[in-house]
């Protein structure tokens, strides 16, 4: 059930504004490449770039999720990959929630292995007391306290995704 609202529509907006502009000012010189993760990110994907005071490439990455369940497998699956060339540019990876930091640190270092001139990580949310393995997060929008959040592109078990908020979820209990 949905317990509590975490964040905001209005919250949501100022974060990603803070981000954006944290972003902007870390763009000059660079030759980026956005690339979002699959599914979750997209809402956050959207919101931030349409925020950029340049024209920047965009491209999606989709690696397997948790399925229905608020627990991590710890392994990761490409899905789906970009489609374009990433060598010599500069990457900002936009990722939704950072938890164990198990995805991020597979896709990083599945891109790093095309050889961009940089990697970086732009993420909405951050869990850091979960965290199982070291993963730099270059811009953050919020850290959070552990717990399982849904809304604004997060799901569970593919469901809740497209509320304008962002909740607290708890698996048991009846759907709202
Ligand atoms: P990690 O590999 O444990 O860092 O997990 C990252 C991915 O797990 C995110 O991209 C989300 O898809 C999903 N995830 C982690 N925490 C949550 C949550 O609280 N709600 C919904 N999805 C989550």
């Amino acid at each position: 059930m949905l317990r509590e609202k975490v964040l905001t529509r209005e919250r949501i907006d100022h974060v990603i504004a803070t981000v954006a502009a944290e972003v902007n000012a870390d763009l000059e010189g660079r030759d980026p490449v956005f690339i979002g993760v699959l599914k979750g990110a997209v809402y956050f994907f959207t919101a931030l770039t349409s925020r950029l005071n340049r024209s920047v490439v965009v491209d999606f990455i989709q690696v397997s999720s948790y399925g229905a369940t608020t627990e991590s497998s710890g392994t990761v699956t490409l899905i789906k990959d970009v489609t374009v060339n990433i060598a010599g540019k500069d990457v900002y990876v936009v990722e939704d929630i950072v938890d164990t930091g198990l995805t991020l640190t597979d896709i990083v270092a599945l891109l790093r292995a095309r050889h961009p001139r940089s990697v970086q990580v732009v993420a909405l949310l951050s869990k850091p007391a979960r965290r199982r393995v070291e993963v730099p997060i270059d811009f953050v929008g919020l850290e959070i306290e552990d717990r399982f959040v849904v809304g604004f592109g997060l799901d569970f078990g593919e469901r809740f995704r497209n509320l304008p908020e962002i909740w607290e979820y708890a698996p048991d209990g009846e759907d709202e």
